[in-house]
């Protein structure tokens, strides 16, 4: 990414549903949405309580969000947990289920077109319940207003809200590169790029979370999962594999030091600071999801393909390269997490998420 560049106008994951396409790798990704599926249907059943007066609570129609909701098998997935558990509560209530509008939102360069198609498939499994789910499209930034004043009453989000609006500012302003060429420089401002980066991602969650106040009902709930404190690791990683295809002949040396990849990772304690700073949610459950299959790995190729499938639309506007450095980048990477499956550097070790549960105060 450019540091010039507006992430909103042109961030994308790869399109469609071929070998490269985000859809059809994303399964680390499915992986968090499995673990925070409890975490969503504990939100529902929050706001769906015992107490006769849900009826009428909801008598204007329950609407769920889901941020960042990319396109492929992943992007039903929150909200269709969702509207089961609101299904599965009303029923163990004895009520019957709200009005239910699903929105799906992401970035306007998303794919959405793959977005409709699941979305069509999604509408035929639900003709047989009443009353319907109604379904909308939002395309734009979750760091700016989306929805109505006081409309959502369930926010979701997995994998999403760790991106940034921006490069950060320092940085650029500076002439500092993330990843500077020379191992000792690098060692030495480490920690005033992260201090950079982290200064970033206070500015742009607590601007998340004010929007959100905005366009969510007193106590609405929102549920989502981010990448955790190794973000940075995983950008380092990323920057190597790069710094190896500019030693290669594959991509611009020159380029390398004005590329910023817009995301970060911030740990529990400073994601619970600025929940509590910016002051409009009460906090429910913090909690640590690894992105790790049940024996506790990732398959270096299916680890790779993910990087790729995340990185090359951000790689190739910046770099411009072709189909096949992307394929060396695809080498490359897989090449580097099987040197050191248990290193600091790999995907499988950087990959813990920060997950939590938020109540809108009233
Ligand atoms: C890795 S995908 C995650 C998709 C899905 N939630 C999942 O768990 O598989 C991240 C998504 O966040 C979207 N995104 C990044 N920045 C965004 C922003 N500012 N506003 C809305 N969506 C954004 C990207 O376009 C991308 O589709």
């Amino acid at each position: 990414m450019a540091a010039g560049l507006v992430v909103e106008e042109t961030l994308h994951m790869v399109p469609g549903d071929g070998e490269t396409s985000y859809a059809r790798n994303s399964t680390v990704q499915s992986g968090l949405q499995s673990k925070l599926k409890p975490m969503i249907e504990e939100a529902v059943a929050s706001l769906l309580k015992d107490d006769g007066v849900t009826a009428n609570a909801y008598c204007g129609g329950m609407a769920i969000a889901d941020l960042g909701c990319s396109s492929g098998p992943n992007t039903l997935v929150l909200v269709s947990t969702a509207v089961d558990a609101v299904r599965r509560r009303c029923s163990e209530l004895q009520q019957q289920p709200p009005e239910l509008c699903i929105h799906l939102s992401d970035l306007p360069s998303n794919d959405f077109n793959l977005v409709i198609r699941s979305l069509a498939t999604y509408i035929k499994t639900q003709e047989s319940f009443s009353p319907p789910v109604l379904t909308s499209i939002v395309p734009g930034s979750f760091h700016g207003r989306l929805f109505n004043k006081s409309s959502l009453h369930l926010v979701c989000s997995t994998a999403s809200l760790h991106w940034l609006s921006k490069a950060p500012e320092d940085l650029v302003r500076n002439g500092i590169p993330f990843y500077d060429r020379d191992e000792k420089v690098r060692r030495a401002r480490r920690s005033t790029v992260i201090k950079a980066y982290a200064r970033q991602f206070n500015d742009d969650f607590t601007r998340i979370l004010h929007m959100r106040a905005q366009e969510m009902v007193p106590g609405g709930r929102m549920v989502f999962s981010l990448l955790g404190q190794s973000a940075i690791l995983f950008l380092e990683f990323t920057n190597a594999i790069l710094h190896e295809m500019a030693s290669k002949g594959l991509i611009d040396n020159e380029k390398l030091g004005s590329f910023y990849i817009p995301l970060y990772g911030p740990s529990e304690n400073e994601l619970r600071e600025i929940i509590e700073a910016e002051g409009s949610f009460s906090i429910d459950k913090m909690a640590v999801h690894e992105s790790l299959d049940q024996n506790g790995i990732v398959a270096p190729e299916t680890a790779a393909r993910a990087v790729r499938a995340v990185m090359e639309p951000i790689i190739t506007q910046h770099f411009g390269p072709s189909a096949d450095a992307m394929d060396e980048f695809l080498r490359i990477t897989e090449k580097f997490i099987k040197m050191s499956p248990l290193d600091e550097f790999s995907p499988s070790k950087s990959s813990a998420f920060v997950a939590a549960s938020l109540t809108r105060r009233t």
